[in-house]
């Protein structure tokens, strides 16, 4: 007990060392969540029975594999603007709906979404069947509306090697097997190197 009558330990009040002790826990938590990097990265899906959400977090992690870079996956209802607006890149997700891309994630795009100029984007989709439309037209329609907005729209393509990317990431229905979960990590990690190249500076 000091002479004030404040509980104390080693000379530090016991007030002071939970706020030590708190602030140690809220950095280390902001490492884990933000990746402890500089260059935001923003993954915005649309998903109704979580295959897309699969997909989405796939890419986040594969994002995150680049040093430097922080991801945050983002349910298109739920959008975060402030942290949109903050990102380099933008990579949007959808499941197919009749062979196009699902009404939600396209209302997203069509309703002047803040931030997305001059802003590098991917896209990934999840579909039902070979041919659904998913690897084509919805990553194609979501393409065509990102130009729109001004984006810069990268994927790696197949230069980048295997698994092939060609539009973007395509799963059929979860990312279960090992091609769709590599497809998606890689997705990720294209548009974060890339991102940084484009945005980091010296
Ligand atoms: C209304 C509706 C329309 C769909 N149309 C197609 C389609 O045209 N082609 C296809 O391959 N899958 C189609 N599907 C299947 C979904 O794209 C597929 O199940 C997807 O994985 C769902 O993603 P989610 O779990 O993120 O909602 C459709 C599903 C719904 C609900």
């Amino acid at each position: 007990m000091d002479l004030d009558g404040e509980l104390s330990v080693h000379g530090r009040s016991i007030l002071e060392r939970h706020c030590v002790l708190l602030m140690c826990h809220v950095s280390a938590t902001t490492k884990i969540l933000c990746g402890g990097g500089h260059m935001k990265i923003a993954v915005i899906y649309h998903s109704e029975t979580g295959n897309t959400r699969q997909m989405a977090e796939l890419v986040g992690e594969g994002c995150r594999k680049v040093e430097g870079v922080e991801a945050r996956c983002m349910e298109v209802g739920e959008v975060d603007d402030d942290y949109v607006t903050e990102s380099s890149a933008v990579i949007f997700g959808s499941p197919t709906y009749m062979g196009t891309c699902s009404w939600q994630l396209k209302k997203y795009l069509d309703s002047q979404p803040t931030g997305l100029a001059d802003k590098l984007g991917g896209v990934f989709a999840s579909q039902n069947w070979p041919g659904g439309g998913g690897g084509s037209f919805v990553e194609m329609t979501m393409i065509a509306a990102m130009l729109v907005h001004g984006m810069l729209i990268y994927s790696g393509g197949t230069v980048s090697g295997q698994p092939y990317l060609h539009f973007g990431a395509v799963s059929r229905k979860a990312p279960d097997e090992q091609l769709y979960r590599e497809r998606c990590l890689k997705l990720g990690q294209n548009i974060a190197t890339k991102a940084r190249e484009l945005f980091a500076g010296p």
